[in-house]
């Protein structure tokens, strides 16, 4: 594991895009793993940064998301589609087809999944696998549990996921109930995986993914095990980590 210690989210995110511009230019045709959240939008605005100056070229970039919220059509503005499009891709030379993110309007969860998760098994999994952190341990839509799930599959929400986010729709019974996501293997298999942290908020949780036990119950914990793990944490993240 590496571990960046930053002075505050902007460097964070600055550091986070170097990483993932360095990647972008030594391998042009790589598989991104991307995901959304508060956490990557300022990492997303230092790689349309290095575009609009010539330093960065996606047009061979595939990128792969790692949920989706069931239910939600691309054009819905709650839709992870529509956060990826109107955070980074509309800013930047991407190729609209080699764009993957799990199909919010499909009905049949599971063929939906297994399309999915076939998918990314061709690409021989990302190349990096960007990640946020979930202040209980969550990855992607990955929540704790007695067991970890290895594949793309559905999710029923947690409460206290629908709780955290339904500020972002009119009331609580308008956040979806099902997400789709990738499973824990599916992550695993990215050859590095970039987890970015900010907030003393995370700090708790930063602390127990990085140097706790490996268990379903902190499914960050699990990235312990992953041969190229970078984490880029901000000052603030990192208060309990000496
Ligand atoms: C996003 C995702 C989530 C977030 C996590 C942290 O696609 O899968 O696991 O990374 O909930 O969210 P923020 O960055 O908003 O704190």
């Amino acid at each position: 594991m590496r571990l960046y210690c930053t002075k505050d989210y902007q460097k964070m995110s600055r550091k986070a895009a170097g990483i993932i511009g360095a990647q972008v230019v030594l391998k042009p045709d790589s598989v991104l793993g991307l995901a959304t959240g508060s956490t990557p939008i300022g990492t997303y605005e230092y790689l349309i940064k290095g575009y609009q100056n010539k330093d960065l070229d996606f047009s061979e970039i595939t990128t792969v998301n790692l949920d989706e919220y069931k239910g939600l059509s691309r054009e819905n503005d709650q839709s992870y589609y529509y956060f990826m499009y109107h955070h980074l891709f509309k800013d930047i030379n991407i190729n609209m087809e080699r764009v993957n993110i799990p199909d919010g309007t499909k009905e049949d969860g599971d063929a939906e999944c297994a399309r999915y998760e076939s998918l990314i098994e061709q690409y021989g999994g990302a190349d990096l696998q960007l990640l946020g952190l979930g202040h209980n341990g969550h990855i992607g839509f990955n929540e704790p549990a007695d067991e970890f799930v290895k594949n793309t599959h559905c999710v029923a929400l947690t409460e206290s996921t629908i709780e955290a986010n339904k500020r972002f729709f009119t009331s609580a019974d308008d956040v979806p109930r099902h997400a789709y996501t990738m499973g824990i293997n599916t992550i695993m298999k990215a050859k590095k995986i970039l987890l970015i942290v900010s907030g003393e908020d995370k700090a708790e949780i930063l602390k127990k993914s990085l140097f706790g036990p490996v268990t379903s119950q902190v499914p960050a914990s699990i990235l312990q095990l992953h041969k190229d793990l970078v984490v880029v944490a901000d000052e603030a993240a990192m208060s309990l980590i000496k």
